[in-house]
């Protein structure tokens, strides 16, 4: 039991990526997020320049979408925050769905708000490891409670 409360997550990190922003739905989506039980402990409201978008989702360097995806993250504003529930990282990761929005369970965020795999609306960390890296991308410990 305690092992096992030990290897789970409570903190995980999300984006609302540019097209969620533009379109408008970055409240409606906080609320689903915090309707879904997920506490904040950081927000902003930022932009990325391509360096930084390009530093951000450095992992998929080698993948043919990468300057897609760099030009697609540097094209307007987010909102980046972090978030606190138990077993954070996996429920955020139900809680969007699928990468691909023609995939992604209904009632999903991505099935609300994305139009496209290139395009989807919203981040979520896929590891307690990145879900740190990412916070600490984005927050200084004086932008955090
Ligand atoms: P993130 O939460 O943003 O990390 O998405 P994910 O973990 O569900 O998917 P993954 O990390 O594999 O891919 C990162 C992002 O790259 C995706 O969310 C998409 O925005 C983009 N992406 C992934 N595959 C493709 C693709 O085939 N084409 C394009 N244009 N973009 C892609
Ligand atoms: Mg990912």
């Amino acid at each position: 039991m305690h092992a096992k409360r030990k290897q789970m997550s409570n903190r995980t990190f999300t984006m609302i990526k540019p097209d969620a922003f533009a379109n408008g739905y970055s409240g409606a989506i906080l609320d689903m997020i915090l309707k879904a039980g997920f506490r904040l402990t950081a927000l902003k409201m930022t932009s990325l320049s391509a360096g930084k978008a390009g530093e951000f989702y450095a992992i998929h360097r080698a993948r043919p979408f990468y300057n897609e995806l760099v030009e697609f993250m540097s094209r307007g504003p987010i909102v980046a925050a972090i978030l606190e529930k138990e077993n954070a990282v996996a429920d955020f990761r139900k809680l969007i769905g699928a990468t691909d929005p023609a995939k992604a369970d209904s009632g999903t965020i991505r099935k609300l708000f994305a139009a496209s795999l290139g395009e989807n609306a919203i981040h979520g960390s896929d590891s307690d490891e990145n879900a740190r890296t990412e916070s600490d991308f984005f927050f200084s410990n004086l932008e955090r409670i």
